[in-house]
């Protein structure tokens, strides 16, 4: 699929002093966006290092990847930059990057006069100036969509093409094969039904490597957010706390097991497309530093978590007489309730790009399937207590959280065993670890983000403390 891509040259000879203006415009703007993952520190440079000019005229469609730097760091973005001299639309006006040589250069994501271009390019199979847009083999694309983008997202931009297709714009670049994509393209070969069916992408060059800036699926416009529907089942138990969550309408462990068996389905279909190896106790070892370094830089930040650091210390020490091997694998790496989709016909797990902290090289490596199954139940944690966040204590509804966590992470790992053979529960040691180790991730990231929520993986972490390996 490579060609003779080089996003380092620059688009349309017009353009390229525009691709600099823009470029000097963005350290104000960056910070401004939802998608820009620097927020932590200053921007000290912005420079372009590619600007592709996708539809020519007016309104203009640059695509563009501009080098941020930061102290310490240097990262790749894409941008969409629509620009218009006549009239600017509403929807420019809120996106506005600012004016160059008395036109308005703007966001582009929302313009639907602009976007249809991307998958009209695609349906064409067209390199444009070094961006090749592919479609996947068998994939029959209509052309001529009109687009809008999902209002939901955090880390990337999408476009639902006219509730058939959806574009997911991959914001922060990392040179090569994109782990969502690779790993979509594995599941389908092996015919997994738990997928999004990929069907076409995009790709450019960056440090001289083919690499993806974007990935189209099908679109499923009944489908339902797991998370939503988990949200909604735990609602309605604090709604009437005397009711028991087996004996209400809204309850959630019948889709939990569902879930857990899709799970199961997804990673056995991971390692037949993909394989396994045998992590040693060497391998196992490193894994613990790791999550012992991290345990130490947390409780460097976040006072409320040096209490419980000789127990995570156990929990994690604990690991290194686990049986080795183990068996790892490509798993998902950023599993949440968030991350699947309820459709008619069942569970679709999303975005397998993996924990956003982590590194390409990190997400790449393979890993026990049960950080995965950690994920989920953390999750779960999650969506029983988000109602409590910000509340009085209240010890009654605190019960009922706990009971619907309970239940439901049951349910899961009870589905997940009937598809994998072996219950997750039964690996007790490690699959505590990992939950500690994600719930340690998180106590960093709320204490960062949102401190109202750090309760949430302390409360956690004090329960699987009190709790111990069952
Ligand atoms: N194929 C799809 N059908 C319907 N909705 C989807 C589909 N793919 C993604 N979405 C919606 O878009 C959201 C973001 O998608 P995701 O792949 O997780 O992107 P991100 O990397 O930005 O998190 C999902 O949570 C889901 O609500
Ligand atoms: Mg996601």
């Amino acid at each position: 699929m490579s060609g003779p891509l080089d996003t380092t040259e620059t688009g349309g000879e017009t353009h390229d002093g525009v691709a600099d203006a823009l470029a000097a415009l963005l350290p104000e703007w960056l910070p401004t966006q939802r998608w820009f993952a620097g927020k932590d520190r200053d921007i000290t440079a912005v420079r372009a290092l590619s600007c592709t000019t996708v539809t020519e005229g007016d309104p203009l469609l640059l695509h563009l990847v501009v080098e941020v730097e930061q102290d310490g760091r240097l990262e790749p973005y894409q941008l969409l930059v629509g620009s218009r001299r006549a009239e600017v639309p509403d929807v420019a006006a809120s996106a506005t990057i600012g004016e160059v040589d008395g036109a308005t250069y703007y966001e582009a994501s929302g313009d639907a006069d602009l976007t249809a271009a991307l998958l009209d390019r695609m349906v064409d199979g067209a390199l444009v100036d070094g961006l090749l847009f592919e479609t996947e083999p068998g994939a029959e694309l209509t052309a001529g969509l009109r687009a809008h983008p999902i209002t939901t997202e955090q880390s990337n931009t999408s476009l639902v093409y006219g509730s058939q297709y959806i574009l997911k714009l991959f914001r922060k670049l990392s040179p090569g094969l994109n782990k969502d994509l690779r790993l979509h393209r594995a599941l389908r070969e092996v015919g997994s039904q738990h997928i999004a069916e990929p069907l076409g992408s995009i790709s450019g060059t960056l440090d001289g490597e083919p690499t993806t800036i974007g990935m189209l699926q099908r679109f499923m416009p009944d489908a339902v957010d797991g998370w939503v529907m988990a949200s909604t089942s735990v609602r309605d138990l604090m709604a009437d706390p005397s009711v028991s969550p087996e004996d209400l309408g809204g309850d959630f462990a019948g889709e939990a097991s569902r879930l857990g068996r899709a799970v199961a389905d997804v990673h056995a279909d991971l390692r037949a497309a993909l394989g396994t190896e045998d992590a040693d106790a060497a391998e196992l070892e490193r894994t613990v530093t790791v999550m012992l370094e991290r345990l130490d830089r947390v409780a460097d930040d976040v006072p409320e978590l040096v209490p419980h650091v000789p127990g995570l210390r156990a929990a994690f020490d604990a690991m290194r007489h686990h049986e080795v091997p183990v068996q790892m694998q490509s798993i998902h790496g950023d599993l949440h309730l968030g991350q699947v989709l309820r459709t008619l016909s069942g569970w679709l797990i999303l975005d397998f790009e993996g924990e956003p902290a982590a590194s390409v090289a990190e997400r790449s490596r393979l890993r026990s399937a049960l950080r995965d199954v950690a994920g989920m139940l953390r999750s779960f944690d999650y969506a029983a207590q988000q109602l409590l966040v910000g509340g009085p204590d209240d010890p009654v509804l605190a019960d009922v959280a706990m009971r619907w966590a309970r239940r439901n992470r049951d349910a899961f790992c009870d589905g997940y065993a009937e598809v994998a053979g072996t219950d997750p529960r039964d690996a007790a040691v490690l699959l505590r670890a990992l939950e500690l180790d994600k719930a340690v991730y998180e106590v960093a990231y709320e204490h960062a983000n949102r401190p109202d929520w750090l309760s949430v993986p302390l409360a956690s972490i004090e329960r699987l403390m009190t709790e111990g390996p069952s």
